[in-house]
């Protein structure tokens, strides 16, 4: 299967670029780089790139045949055979790069643009006039927030294998007796249909669990909880899925839970629908404030007026992050344009700021947590505390929390 490369980025760059892949942690396993894999489409380890921008040729350099590796891991791939299948002008060897490279030098008096930390000590720009280390990496960045028509198939293939995998665990919860349980469900899903890498560690969370935004222990009990939230995705050829849903456990609602539930399926809904291509995210993520408002009114919980309620950013003690993010070779896909340093505690932690451009993908994914740690600092604050109703609330704690994920391509 080949990924087709992307020319439009070599806009910024006149003469030559190279990108290498290597493992990034050993601990979690192979995983490759996503600079590379996005410019090669090839997922083999130890590979190198080149791009010759003045003549548009792609070239990829592969391993060689190491006897004694091949007694461990059999043959590797012949540059026959990735040239066959990788969407490159040309194939060879890694004993080939720095020849080729002193060669495409010399005559072309070019610079060489490079990702500063991903180019092995093994390859040598010696011979170039000008070397280039802080301009590739914002462009394959950038370029990476719209999708060709073959990314968002990827995606929408992880993403297939993933709804099976959430509704096998809806359909396991009811006999379950552990969180742990239910990420194996979920593993196994994905992992017999030879999706074998997750996009990110799963979140299996039980009850009050919930309410932790990115809990990963999944090892709690869940016998006596109403609610399972569930976000897990798996990735199909370094590609992205990310869902959550969050259900009852033994198939009833209580009345809190279904309440809240309604509210954040209501987020959902009215956010997708007003998505269109060049819409500011930003208004999106107040619109998804402005209903859960609403919704925390009808039940009680808040009081007063909602346009003060919104000034006073109440709600985000029970929507503290944003409602949702790019996604693509990454989970939390680049481009983002984030401020993490936003004093307005409602875009803080708002992953995208800005118009959404045509061909993106974004998730949507609103929630409503009841956290303790979260709230408390707000019923201690009076000009917080006189919007929340704390004896309402009290009947809130257990539900933990509803998100409810899903991705948009535009
Ligand atoms: N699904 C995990 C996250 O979006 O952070
Ligand atoms: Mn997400």
């Amino acid at each position: 299967m080949t990924v087709k490369h992307p020319s439009g980025t070599s806009n910024l760059m006149d003469n030559i670029s190279i990108w290498d892949a290597y493992i990034e942690d050993a601990t979690n396993g192979y995983r490759q780089r996503r600079y590379f894999f996005y410019l090669s489409g090839c997922e083999l380890p130890d590979a190198y790139l080149i791009y010759e921008i003045a003549t548009d040729k792609l070239t990829l350099f592969i391993p060689p045949v190491e006897p004694d590796e091949v007694i461990w891991s059999g043959l590797p791939m012949s540059p026959e055979e990735a040239k066959a299948k990788y969407d490159v002008d040309d194939c060879k060897t890694t004993k080939e790069v720095n020849p080729h490279l002193a060669s495409e030098s010399e005559s072309a008096q070019s610079t060489v643009y490079a990702i500063q930390e991903q180019v092995s000590d093994e390859i040598t720009f010696l011979s170039y006039k000008d070397k280039e280390f802080s301009l590739l990496k914002p462009a394959i960045e950038y370029s990476r927030v719209t999708k060709s028509d073959y990314e968002i198939a990827l995606i929408r293939k992880a993403n297939v294998i993933s709804t099976d995998a959430h509704v096998n665990v809806m359909k396991a919860a009811a006999k379950a007796k552990n969180e742990c349980e239910l990420e194996a469900v979920f593993l196994k899903s994905c992992v017999e249909r030879n999706a074998k890498n997750q996009a990110y560690h799963s979140i299996v969370a039980a009850g009050e669990n919930g309410a932790t935004l990115h809990y990963v222990h999944n090892a709690d009990s869940i016998q006596n909880q109403n609610l399972l939230l569930l976000d897990a995705g798996c990735e199909v050829d370094c590609y992205a899925s990310d869902i959550t849903r969050t259900f009852p456990i033994k198939g009833d609602f209580t009345e809190e839970s279904l309440a809240i539930y309604k509210i954040v399926l209501d987020m959902q809904k009215q956010c997708i629908d007003a998505l269109k291509a060049g819409v500011v995210w930003d208004s999106i993520h107040e619109l998804a404030h402005k209903i859960a408002i609403k919704g925390l009114l009808d039940l009680g919980i808040l009081k007063g007026d909602a346009d003060a309620i919104f000034k006073a950013r109440t709600s985000v003690a029970f929507f503290p992050h944003g409602l949702g993010h790019y996604l693509g070779m990454d989970t939390h896909d680049t481009g983002g344009k984030a401020n993490y340093a936003d004093k307005d505690s409602m875009f803080r932690y708002l992953r995208v700021r800005g118009a959404l451009p045509a061909r993106s993908v974004i998730t949507v994914e609103p929630g409503i947590y009841f956290c303790r740690f979260i709230i408390e600092p707000y019923l201690k604050d009076s000009e917080q505390s006189k919007f929340i109703d704390e004896k309402v609330l009290e009947k809130y704690w257990s539900v933990g929390g509803v998100r409810i994920e899903g991705e948009c391509a535009g």
